[in-house]
């Protein structure tokens, strides 16, 4: 039968593993992806107004205000009729709030666990691909050619202790919104190469399709 539109979240703290997911689940579900990060980064470079003030909150590991970021991911949500995947939003109580006040509701959660000591090997060692966008890790997720190699950039947030602050700031925002999608939260262990982290989160959203197919009208 025909497919529902998802409405998924993904979260987890800095560096747990989301965008790497991210690129994975949309490849497979064709959902439209939208991550704040990338967002607001884009804004950053781009030198408008809204940019320029989030880039102090970024640059301390700080929530952006709800005033650029409530917009800014509700309109990406109204463009999105294949269905959205969410990304590092909401990361607060009052943001969880926004979207419940729109009757926006994810119909899944899913929460990707990785121990502190190994998200910041990870940050130190992660860089993007300015033309593609992919993220790589020199060591978990080597770049596949030399001319990808020497084109790579590093984001400015990561360093050993920025990352420190970012976690800060996660910790003390996430059991609020954590309790806001109780009823549908998933928990995937991060930990674990990302094949087999996708593996399950594959499983996830097949067994939620499979609940949200369309029975056609008789
Ligand atoms: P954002 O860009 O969302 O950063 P983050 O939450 O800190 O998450 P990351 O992008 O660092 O990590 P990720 O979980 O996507 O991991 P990745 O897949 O890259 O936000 C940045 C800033 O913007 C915030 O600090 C804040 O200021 C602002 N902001 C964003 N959203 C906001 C909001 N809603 N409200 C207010 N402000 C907001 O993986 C990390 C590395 O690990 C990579 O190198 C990767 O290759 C590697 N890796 C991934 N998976 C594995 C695996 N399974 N095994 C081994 N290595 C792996």
């Amino acid at each position: 039968g025909e497919l529902a539109p998802l409405r998924v979240m993904i979260s987890g703290a800095p560096a747990s593993g989301k965008g790497t997911q991210c690129e994975m689940i949309v490849e497979q579900f064709n959902l439209t992806h939208i991550a704040t990060g990338d967002l607001l980064r884009a804004e950053v470079a781009a030198g408008t107004e809204a940019g320029m003030l989030a880039q102090e909150y970024m640059q301390k590991g700080q929530l952006v205000p709800n005033e650029i970021v409530v917009a800014m991911v509700k309109n990406k949500l109204d463009i999105a009729p294949n269905g959205w995947l969410l990304d590092g939003y909401p990361r607060s109580l009052s943001q969880a709030e926004a979207l419940e006040a729109f009757d926006i509701h994810p119909q899944i959660f899913i929460l990707l666990e990785v121990p502190e000591e190994i998200l910041v090997q990870r940050v130190v060692g992660r860089r993007l691909d300015p033309v593609t966008g992919k993220i790589y890790h020199l060591m978990y997720s080597p770049p596949e050619t030399p001319e990808i190699a020497a084109r790579l950039t590093q984001r400015d947030d990561d360093t050993e202790a920025k990352v420190k602050l970012r976690l800060k700031t996660h910790s003390s925002n996430v059991q609020s919104v954590l309790d806001t999608y109780k009823d549908v939260i998933k928990v995937v262990d991060g930990n674990r190469p990302k094949d087999q982290v996708f593996a399950d989160i594959q499983n996830l959203i097949v067994e939620l399709q499979g609940k949200t197919e369309v029975v056609p009208a008789q």
